[in-house]
């Protein structure tokens, strides 16, 4: 298997100065396990830490992220409590992401998505576009339908270079449950997303991962589908021991 897994580590509302140790367990663990190669490790800690971690972890090794940018498409200027894109970029984040359900919720509607995933892109930053279904969603049978538009109102068929998007499938009602979906709804949602992304947008092989629970248990499981090419992970990237078994457990 040669093609790249990532592993993404979203920190949501977590973690403090001293997390820094976390995330030197994993680089140190990185740099003894050279064997890992087809991988790609990003930390998306709140920004408040991004750029003194970025500093302080400067490695190909480890790359970084940022869970949010402003929707305002200039770098500077008279819009409080904004933060650019470009000042983003400056902390040291080569990603971000977009379309969280958690951030869905609170401020983020299909334009201001689109929005944003263009101006990141614009600005170089590669982007993390979250997409899911609620559980009434999947219950009546429409995830697909739910999916496929949470694509078509965020992604610019003109605008997306597809080498710089990850596409992460979080299922909303299996986000901080526990619950993980069966390799059988899986294999489903993802063979269908490849085809519906070859046919509207052209794009042969889109980077797809997956996120919701996502455990050292699990992971080997999720591994058996082809078309997943990584992790975006929350709860269990706070700590180093998990997120480095979930590295190592996949590999096995
Ligand atoms: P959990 O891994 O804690 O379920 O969170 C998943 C997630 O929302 C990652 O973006």
């Amino acid at each position: 298997m040669n093609k790249t897994i990532y592993f993404i580590a979203n920190w949501k509302m977590n973690g403090n100065h001293n997390s820094i140790k976390e995330i030197e367990r994993v680089f140190n663990f990185l740099k003894k396990n050279a064997i890992y190669k087809f991988k790609k490790i990003i930390f998306c800690p709140p920004v408040n830490l991004l750029s003194s971690f970025s500093e302080k972890i400067k490695s190909r090794l480890i790359d970084f992220g940022t869970q949010d940018i402003s929707k305002i498409n200039i770098s500077n200027g008279p819009y409080t409590g904004q933060l650019s894109a470009k000042m983003l970029k400056e902390t040291g984040a080569n990603y971000v992401i977009i379309g969280h359900s958690e951030k869905r919720i609170i401020d983020e509607d299909f334009k201001t998505i689109k929005e944003k995933i263009n101006i990141a892109l614009k600005n170089k930053l590669k982007v993390i576009f979250c997409i899911g279904e609620n559980l009434s969603q999947k219950n009546n049978g429409i995830s697909l339908k739910v999916l496929k538009k949470q694509i078509l109102s965020s992604l610019d068929k003109k605008k997306i270079n597809f080498d710089n998007l990850i596409i992460a499938y979080e299922p909303i009602w299996s986000i901080g449950t526990g619950i993980v979906p069966s390799n059988s709804y899986l294999d489903k949602i993802y063979r269908n997303l490849k085809k519906f992304l070859k046919e509207k947008y052209k794009v042969n092989k889109p980077i797809m991962i997956y996120g919701g629970s996502v455990t050292t248990d699990n992971v080997a499981t999720l591994r058996e589908i082809s078309l997943i090419s990584g992790f975006l992970i929350g709860g269990a990237s706070l700590k180093s021991a998990s997120f480095i078994k979930i590295i190592k457990n996949y590999f096995r």
